[in-house]
């Protein structure tokens, strides 16, 4: 399955990422979901997994379980830790080659969907669906994808704060004005979503959506910028989906 190579983020953007996300409330929230298809001999994969401090805290909580982690920046695989029960596969997801009879029980995609950015909007979304669809013919028959993003969900026009976030910083007119705005990814772009607009990629790319979780508020923009981005709430999500 070739995919369309996706935008690159510079080492200096990355380096950002070298952080763990994944809060303690939001572990706890993850863990009991995990259980049924990790407490046993099984297989997760980790799209974007950065410096694999996540991938670490999954084998650990289930010993019977072994993780592989795809990520492209160097500076991110080189400081991943030496485990035992971890792979590290230094590419894109895009890019990354899978041996057919190995599948996974569960993939995760850790803020990761919003960075799948090519040339265009509607180009953007079809990359981020193709990526779900490559994720679905490397599951197992009872895998399924966890997903963890920020939502965007607009005042009145529902996914509207999804395509300015996107115009403005994939923009590379704009990029020294977003930079100085303070968006990490200026000049290269993210995608993120709505609530809805996630329903709608997920069903295209043939997911039927079995938890839909919003956790926290996800505060880090001013209420000026919420207004001018037509915002109406952000909100870290879960969502779980299987093909089955
Ligand atoms: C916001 S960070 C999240 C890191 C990690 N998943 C976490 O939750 O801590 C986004 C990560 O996605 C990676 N990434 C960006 N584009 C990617 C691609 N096409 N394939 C795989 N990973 C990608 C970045 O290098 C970065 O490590």
């Amino acid at each position: 399955m070739e995919l369309a190579a996706t935008r690159n983020l510079s080492e200096l953007q990355t380096a950002a990422f070298d952080v763990e996300y994944v809060t303690d409330e939001l572990w706890q929230t993850l863990l009991p979901a995990l259980t049924p298809h990790l407490d046993r001999p099984s297989r997760f994969l980790d799209v974007g997994g950065g410096n694999g401090l996540f991938v670490d805290r999954v084998t650990n909580a289930f010993p019977q379980s072994f993780g592989t982690n795809v990520e492209p920046a160097r500076n991110l695989v080189a400081s991943n830790r030496i485990h035992s029960r971890k792979n590290l596969v230094s590419a894109t997801f895009q890019d990354a080659d899978f041996v057919a009879e190995e599948r996974f029980d569960v993939i995760f995609f850790n803020w990761v969907l919003h960075h799948f950015v090519v040339d265009g909007y509607a180009s953007t979304v079809a990359c981020q669906k193709a990526a779900l669809r490559k994720a679905c013919s490397l599951l197992n028959p009872n895998g399924a994808v966890f997903i963890l993003e920020n939502l965007y969900d607009g005042r009145s026009i529902d996914n509207l704060p999804s395509r300015l976030i996107y115009g403005l910083t994939s923009s590379h007119l704009l990029k020294s004005v977003t930079s100085r705005m303070g968006a990490n990814t200026a000049g290269v772009g993210v995608c993120f979503h709505s609530r809805r607009g996630w329903n709608r990629i997920l069903g295209g790319a043939g997911y039927p959506v079995r938890r839909f979780q919003p956790c926290y508020s996800y505060g880090e923009l001013s209420p000026l910028r919420q207004f001018a981005l037509h915002l109406r709430d952000t909100r870290v999500c879960l969502i779980v989906a299987s093909p089955q």
